[in-house]
């Protein structure tokens, strides 16, 4: 069963629920900025997933790169600071860019992450999260494209982690409260 990993409580997002959504969006996304080039950035670890789906729906003129943040470390809570692991290798400078993101919790790392890059002079920056949580609303970051809105419960797979594990997992999950402790 999709649910068969022993430490999973239950299921939120099917792996078909989450492709089908993905390609939706990558099609809406392509019409946006069609006849435009677009940097789309993922912000490692959580978004290689969601990336490497939702990139074969694209059909404009990409260009990849990455920038790896971490706030969370090896807790369910954001530390509250974000460090930036890896740069991005690319000038932005006047150029549209996409973050892609896994998922927007309590908004701090896209906080960040914008107010860094909007400091670089692009010609837009816009931001796709696959999930967003309740919380994300209160920060005013304007998630242009969104996959799904989840409750305020600590989930993984699909990219996301607890402890660097369960990113392989095909679908979005919520752990067993006795692996926490
Ligand atoms: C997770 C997730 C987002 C961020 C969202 O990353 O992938 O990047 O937290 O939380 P926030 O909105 O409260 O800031 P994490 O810091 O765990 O690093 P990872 O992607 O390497 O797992
Ligand atoms: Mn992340
Ligand atoms: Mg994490």
């Amino acid at each position: 069963a999709a649910s068969d990993h022993p430490d999973i409580e239950k299921v939120l997002i099917s792996e078909e629920e989450i492709r089908d959504r993905l390609s939706v969006l990558g099609k809406q996304i392509s019409q946006a900025y069609e006849g435009e080039q677009v940097v789309v950035t993922a912000v490692l670890k959580g978004a290689f997933i969601v990336l490497a789906d939702f990139a074969r729906s694209l059909e404009v003129d990409t260009i990849f790169d990455f920038m790896a943040v971490s706030s969370y470390g090896a807790s369910t809570k954001s530390s509250g600071v974000v460090r930036i692991l890896k740069d991005l290798d690319v000038e932005i400078e006047g150029r549209h860019v996409l973050i892609v993101e896994d998922i927007v919790d309590s908004g701090l790392t896209l906080s960040y992450l914008l107010k860094n890059l909007r400091a670089r002079g692009p010609k837009s920056v816009e931001v796709m999260a696959l999930l967003v949580k309740p919380d994300a609303a209160k920060v005013d970051i304007g998630v242009k494209w969104t996959g799904f809105e989840v409750p305020n419960e600590f989930v993984v797979g699909y990219g996301l982690d607890y402890d660097e594990r369960y990113r392989n997992l095909p679908y979005i999950g919520t752990l067993k409260p006795e692996v926490y402790s």
